[in-house]
């Protein structure tokens, strides 16, 4: 596993995986130009070495792909981890001594995935008590942008009640040398920290860490559950975390750039416009000012940062490792979920297609229901609904069930409730209407059904008969 960024980077080089740029580039839509055709066209991560403006080398599209999110993970499919947790979940009272011993070592295992706090870290190398926001290499990403944005932040607060610590992922605009935007959205951990607080919350802001432990920032976690924690359990040993230097919350050791401050509740300024993950223009919305108390980095540090915008983008490969790795968890409360596929097209939100082995009449819709009662996932708009023998990552087979096998009025369910805070569709800010279609084969029981015609598929007797013959045959397509 990587231990810091800079490693990854080596390992992303050492594999071919990396392309570094020493020609100028300014990171003013010119990056975002040259990466979003890198990262459409499957390409590799890029080392921007001579940036415009800031003396810091600028990494992106380090999740650019499904072979480099596997790298990221250190996994070889990124269902992997979900086995992993699977069988964590699973651990039964063990019974005869061999599975004793196991499963004390596995316990072992997740207590020492815990963050540690260490007294020194090398993102305190440098520390700047008269912090300039302007001197680092953010990115404006699209021509209609409100500024720069720092778009891979992993954001450490504390619960104020309870004093837990979140992690979340949330876009950061650069206002002044001291001043940024906090854009936590509605529905996240971080804005509900500062909904509790006395009206100012201290953040710390890391830039630049391992991609564990990056990933784990965008990780649907519930709150209960610590990112770092999360973290060390897939990068197979803890996270050393420092404490700041100006305020009372700690970040990974080896980060490449850390930003302290505070977020002020009654500091509310306009955020925006930002080309989004959606792939439109979030408009300009408000959000807390956070006020900068120090920046503190490496000697020679790398920023780290991303592009969203329309799809397919980098962060697709963390959504996809987030749908794989979280189905387990998902089963062991729904576990009439086959399988889930937030396809790219639906920007994550928009779009889920769940399967389902029926049991009783109405258990499609009832899966509908069980999406829009799931965290972040109750936000999802559409929910396709399939029977299990259909494959939900093969979209062509999920249109064809959804075209073929739904009556609209009978097997469509249309609810009210919360959606996406970037739902630009939505009648209001972050409510409105979601759909279900229920694409299975109907029941008797489901409304009213006609007898249900059987696919035209051939028997297998007659396709072994032809496999058997096909070479014989002389017909140069492929065998099926
Ligand atoms: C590249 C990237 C950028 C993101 N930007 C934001 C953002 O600006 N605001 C936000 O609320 N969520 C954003 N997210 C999603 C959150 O990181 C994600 O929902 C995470 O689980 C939130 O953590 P929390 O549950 O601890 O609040 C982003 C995700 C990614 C991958």
């Amino acid at each position: 596993m990587s231990r810091d960024l800079r490693d990854w980077v080596a390992r992303l080089r050492k594999a071919g995986e990396l392309v570094e740029v020493t020609a100028e580039v300014d990171p003013r839509l010119e990056i975002t130009e040259i990466t979003d055709r890198v990262t459409k066209a499957g390409g590799p991560a890029l080392l921007f070495r001579n940036v415009t403006g800031s003396d810091m080398p600028v990494l992106i599209n380090q999740f650019g792909t499904e072979k480099r999110m596997c790298m990221a993970l250190d996994v070889d499919s990124l269902d992997d981890p979900g086995r992993r947790i699977k069988d964590l979940i699973e651990l039964q009272p063990p019974q005869g001594l061999l599975e004793k011993v196991k499963a004390l070592g596995t316990l072992r295992e997740l207590a020492s995935f815990g963050a540690k706090d260490v007294r020194t870290g090398a993102c305190q190398e440098v520390v700047h008590t008269e912090p300039d926001l302007t001197r680092l290499p953010v990115l404006t990403c699209w021509p209609d942008d409100g500024g720069p944005f720092v778009t891979l932040p992993l954001v450490f607060s504390r619960d104020p009640v309870t004093g837990a610590r979140n992690c979340g992922m949330y876009r950061i605009q650069v206002v002044d040398e001291r001043t940024a935007m906090m854009h936590w959205q509605i529905h996240k951990d971080g804005a509900a920290h500062l909904r509790d607080s006395q009206g100012r919350v201290e953040v710390a802001v890391a830039i630049g860490t391992d991609p564990a432990t990056t990933y784990s920032a965008t990780a649907p976690l519930p709150p209960a559950i610590d990112e770092m924690m999360f973290a060390g359990f897939l990068r197979g040993g803890s996270v050393e975390m420092v404490k700041c230097r100006t305020v009372d919350v700690e970040v990974p050791a080896n980060a490449e750039i850390v930003l302290e401050g505070y977020v002020d509740a009654n500091d509310l300024r306009p955020e925006g416009p930002f080309g989004d993950h959606t792939g439109f223009y979030t408009p300009v919305d408000e959000y807390p000012a956070f006020h900068v108390t120090a920046v503190t980095h490496r000697r020679d540090p790398i920023y780290a940062t991303t592009i969203v915008g329309l799809p397919p983008q980098e962060d697709f490969w963390l959504g996809k490792a987030t749908e794989r790795m979280f189905l387990p968890l998902i089963r062991t409360s729904v576990p009439d979920m086959i399988d889930m596929n937030l396809p790219l097209e639906g920007v994550f939100h928009n779009c889920a297609v769940v399967s389902v082995k029926k049991r009783y009449p109405g258990h499609a819709k009832k899966l509908m229901n069980a999406v829009w009662g799931l965290g972040l996932l109750s936000l999802t708009r559409c929910v396709i609904v399939v029977d299990h023998d259909v494959d939900v990552h093969d979209l062509s087979a999920v249109a064809f069930h959804a075209f073929s096998n739904v009556d609209p009025k009978r097997d469509s369910l249309v609810v009210e409730g919360p959606v996406d805070a970037l739902d630009h569709a939505a009648p209001y800010f972050a409510y409105g209407s979601k759909i279900g279609f229920d694409a299975t084969r109907k029941w008797e029981g489901e409304g009213v059904v006609r007898p249900w015609p059987e696919k035209a598929l051939m028997s297998e007797e007659v396709r072994a008969r032809v496999t058997a013959r096909w070479a014989e045959l002389g017909i140069d397509v492929p065998e099926r």
